[in-house]
Formats: structure tokens, C-alpha cells, sequence
């Protein structure tokens, strides 16, 4: 409670996002007495809309998409009274005038110049003229205390990435730009870092002397939904690869920081993309696989095409699942092949790393074992969010054979409720903490692994698309890129 006065503008209030996560955020971390005692939320919007009106659209999908759905509470009317309606045109200087007087008025009825909080819930081509009109109009002069937060995807490439940043350098200091990568407020994603840092057993077995391989997989069941529009432009490799994957890689292979401080984490993580060893056009097919899904079955119920979905095209080459095979070109990971993959339409919702360490150099067990599984510690993400560490032991039995065994660490034993991750997220941004936030030239990196990719598909169209139905794992090209070093994807953590 002890964070400055703060008003929090949303642009694209009456949007998807900002409906299912944001407003359920914000009213999870005022009931948990997370926000700051004064504060106030403007919700920009298009249509013409009172604040009663609003006020209780937001109640009603707090019912859907809170966590704590209990709406009637008084502690909600009270998060709820704060949120005023603003209609707002983009494009209209005079709205941010509007917007402006607003902001001038609460700053009154607070007694003193609140924070502000800037959120851009809106399609990134909206960003520059925003940027420039916030700039004009002045509205965050003050680098201690106004922030912006931006979503992916930010730019398309490196080139488009750039040209944004340098526009919004215009208005804003690098230190007021929060670039958000919800993977990174998940528990079980900062929970790496207290993993791997926060114990001495693992750390000397982390490296290319005793890792074989790393998988790191990112699959959902859903399609594209509504987003069809959205998606046909973007794909899987830009959606999910250049971000979150890419992010969770980094919490995975970096070194360790010299501190928790902002910069520190940061430091260590951008290493880790500018180490990613760049690959020649050429490369493109050995090193990746894309895909495309087909009409299935996801858990028994029929499920249409992605060509099929609402706002695709019929002869879309739009990728809609990505593997791809990463070497980091640095001494503790040389020669260790990450495996990373992503895809829409997938048997499972399954998000996970795993750490296959190397098998053991002479097995004096040959006979009369289940086999011999390498050791594995595999790290579940979601949904199911727990730590699995795989090892061999005796059969009981006289005879001396082996069956594989697990140590299981589950969060769900735990009794508290693990915060969403837009919460923690909002929560740090509210504080003026960037760590979990993209740094500019994070960004700059990850695109820049990635560029001669989507590069190189945009100029080969794929010839077998679809290829994998929905409801399966993926393309059979995404098990040969395994397969070609002898390894495989581990199925069902
Ligand atoms: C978003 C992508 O960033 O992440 C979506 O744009 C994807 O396509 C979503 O579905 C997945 O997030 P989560 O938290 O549900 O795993």
C-alpha cells in the first residue's frame, strides 16, 4: 500500500485483453492490498459509454475471469467506483486533451500529481500515433514517475523493432518503458531463477560436461479463436518463439547474476540471446521445423482446420506450430542442442522444460532392467506447475535390476493461491520494478535471432501445408529434427 498515488490510463479498456486480464489484475491485487491507497483507473474506449455502463460490464467479467469471482464483496463496488470511462479517439488530439483534463482533475481530488500508468491494450499500430500525441499533449513529463507498459509483439522484425523504438524514444526514457512478457510473471517461470541460484546442487551439473539436451515446449489445445485476424500476420515463430520461448531459454541457460537488481538480471539474460548462434538462410530447414494444423480431434470433440477458422485464409501458409533446434555459442553450453517448440491445436496444454542429462558412461545393469532412462529433471510450467527429478533405482526383488523413480516438488501442495501473472507484472510495474520486463535490447536480440527465419519462410512457401492435425504433436519433420542426433521428444511430463 505504500505506493505512490497512481492513475492508471488503459487504452483498449473494452478489449479482450483488458477484459480477462487486466481489470481481474488489478481487482485481485486491491484485495490483496496491493495497490496503492489512491488510486484511479481511465478506461479508453470508441463507443460512447457512461460509467455505470462500463462499471458493470467490468463487474460482469470479473464473475468469468477473476480469480476471486466473488463480485458482491464490498471491497470489488470499491475497486469498481474507481474506474471512470473515457471516450477516446486514437487519432484525436482533442481526446487527449480530454484525457489530459481528466488526468489534471483526479491529480486534484488527490491532493498531489499522481503517477501515471500508461497501458497500450491495443494492436501495435496504434502505438507511434499515441506515443506522439502523449508526447505533444505532455502527459508523462516526469521519468520518476509516469511509465508505459506496451505488449507484444513489439515490431515484426529488427528493422520494424528499431524504427519503434527510436519513435517512442521520442517521448519516453528507456527506463519508462515497460515491455510486458507475461510468460516472465509466472510463478513457475521466476521460480527458475530461486531453483537454479537458490541451491548449490544443481548448479555444477548445469553445463555441456553432464546436460545432453535441453527441450523446452510450449503447447495449447486452443486454436486461434477470435484472434484469426491478428494471427494470419503473425504466426507462431513471432507470437511465441521471439517471446516467450525465447525468454524462458534465457532463464534457463544464463549465468548467474551478481544480484537480483534489475540490470544484473537483465545483463545475464541478454547474453544469453547474443550468444544464440546465428543461422545462414540456407540453415533455415535443418534447424527449424513449421507447421500448420489440420482438421482433428482435440480430446474426442471434432475441431476444424486452421484454414478453416474464422478469419484465415483458405490458402493461408501462416505458421501455427514452430520447432527449432538453438545452439548457444558460449562455454558452458557449447555443443548442447536446445530444443524448443511451440504449436496451436496440440494433444495437450503443456507448457515444460526439460533437462536430459547425459546417460551414464558404463552401465553395469544390462540385464533384466525395465531400460535405462537418462536422468531427467523436468520443470512443469503449466498447467500442471510442479518440479520432477527422474533417476534410477532397484527393483525391490532379490535380483539387482532397475526401474526409473521420481522426486516430485507440486506447487499445488502449497495452501496459497499463486498470484496470476499479470499480477505480479502489474504489481512491479506499479513499484517502478522492470526486472521482469523487457529491456530494449532483449528484444533488439531475440529478433535479430530469429530474423533469417521468418525471413527465409516468408520467401518459401511450405509445401505440405497443413501438416499435422489438430490434436497430435505436431508435424513427423519436428520428431526427425530430434532424431537426426539420436535423441526425442519426451512425451507426457
Ligand atoms: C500470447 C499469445 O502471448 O500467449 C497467444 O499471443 C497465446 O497466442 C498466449 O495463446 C498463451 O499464453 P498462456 O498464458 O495461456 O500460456
Amino acid at each position: 500500500k505504500n505506493i505512490n498515488p497512481t492513475i492508471i490510463v488503459i487504452f483498449g479498456a473494452s478489449g479482450d485483453l483488458a477484459k480477462r486480464k487486466l481489470f481481474p489484475a488489478f481487482q485481485n491485487l486491491f484485495l490483496d492490498c496491493r495497490m496503492p491507497e489512491k488510486f484511479q483507473i481511465i478506461a479508453l474506449g470508441r463507443a460512447e459509454k457512461s460509467d455505470a455502463e462500463f462499471r458493470n460490464y467490468v463487474l460482469e467479467n470479473l464473475k468469468t475471469f477473476s480469480r476471486k469471482s466473488d463480485v458482491s464483496s464490498a471491497e470489488t463496488k470499491d475497486f469498481i467506483s474507481r474506474i471512470t470511462y473515457l471516450r477516446h479517439d486514437i487519432d484525436k488530439e482533442e481526446s487527449y486533451h480530454e484525457l489530459n483534463s481528466k488526468l489534471t482533475s483526479i491529480d486534484q481530488t488527490f491532493g498531489i500529481r499522481a503517477n501515471r500508468l500508461f497501458y497500450l491494450s491495443i494492436a501495435p499500430s496504434f502505438i507511434t500515433t499515441i506515443s506522439v500525441y502523449i508526447k505533444k499533449i505532455g502527459l508523462t513529463p516526469n521519468v520518476g514517475q509516469d511509465r508505459i507498459i506496451i505488449e507484444k509483439p513489439f515490431g515484426y522484425d529488427k528493422a520494424s523493432a528499431i524504427e519503434l523504438n527510436e519513435m517512442l524514444s521520442q517521448t519516453f526514457k528507456e527506463e519508462q518503458i515497460y515491455r510486458i512478457d507475461h510468460y516472465l510473471g509466472k510463478e513457475t517461470v521466476q521460480n527458475i531463477l530461486a531453483f537454479r541460484f537458490g541451491n548449490s546442487m544443481f548448479e555444477p551439473l548445469w553445463n555441456r560436461n553432464f546436460i545432453d539436451f535441453v527441450q523446452i515446449t510450449v503447447a495449447e489445445e486452443v486454436g486461434v479463436e477470435e484472434r484469426g485476424g491478428f494471427y494470419e500476420g503473425v504466426g507462431a515463430l513471432k507470437d511465441m518463439i521471439q517471446n516467450h520461448l525465447l525468454q524462458i531459454l534465457c532463464m534457463t541457460a544464463m549465468e548467474a547474476p551478481a544480484s537480483l537488481g534489475a540490470d544484473d538480471i537483465r545483463n545475464r539474460k541478454a547474453d544469453v540471446l547474443r550468444s544464440i548462434r546465428r543461422i545462414k538462410p540456407e540453415e533455415v530447414d535443418h534447424y527449424t521445423v513449421r507447421g500448420q494444423y489440420d482438421a482433428g480431434f482435440i480430446k474426442g470433440s471434432p475441431v476444424a482446420g486452421y484454414r478453416q477458422d474464422k478469419g484465415i485464409a483458405p490458402d493461408s501458409n501462416t505458421e501455427t506450430y514452430v520447432a527449432m533446434k538453438i545452439y548457444l555459442d558460449n562455454w558452458r553450453w557449447q555443443g548442447v542442442p536446445f530444443y524448443l517448440r511451440s504449436g496451436k491445436r496440440m494433444q495437450e496444454k503443456q507448457s515444460s522444460i526439460i533437462i536430459q542429462f547425459k546417460p551414464v558412461p558404463h552401465s553395469s545393469f544390462s540385464y533384466g532392467n525395465e531400460g535405462m532412462t537418462p536422468n531427467r529433471l523436468i520443470i512443469n510450467i503449466q498447467p500442471a506447475m510442479d518440479i520432477k527429478l527422474q533417476f534410477m533405482t532397484k527393483k525391490p526383488g532379490l535380483s539387482l535390476s532397475l526401474r526409473p523413480a521420481e522426486m516430485v516438488f507440486d506447487y499445488f501442495q502449497c495452501s496459497t493461491m499463486s498470484p496470476e501473472a499479470y499480477e505480479t507484472l502489474l504489481s512491479d510495474a506499479l513499484v517502478g520494478d522492470p526486472t521482469l520486463f523487457m529491456r530494449w535490447d532483449q528484444v533488439e536480440q531475440a529478433w535479430d535471432a530469429i530474423d533469417t527465419i521468418q525471413e527465409f519462410w516468408k520467401n518459401n512457401a511450405p509445401a505440405n501445408f497443413p501438416n499435422y492435425k489438430a490434436g497430435s504433436w505436431g508435424p513427423e519433420a519436428a520428431d526427425e529434427l530430434l532424431a537426426r542426433q539420436g535423441h526425442a521428444w519426451v512425451p507426457n511430463t
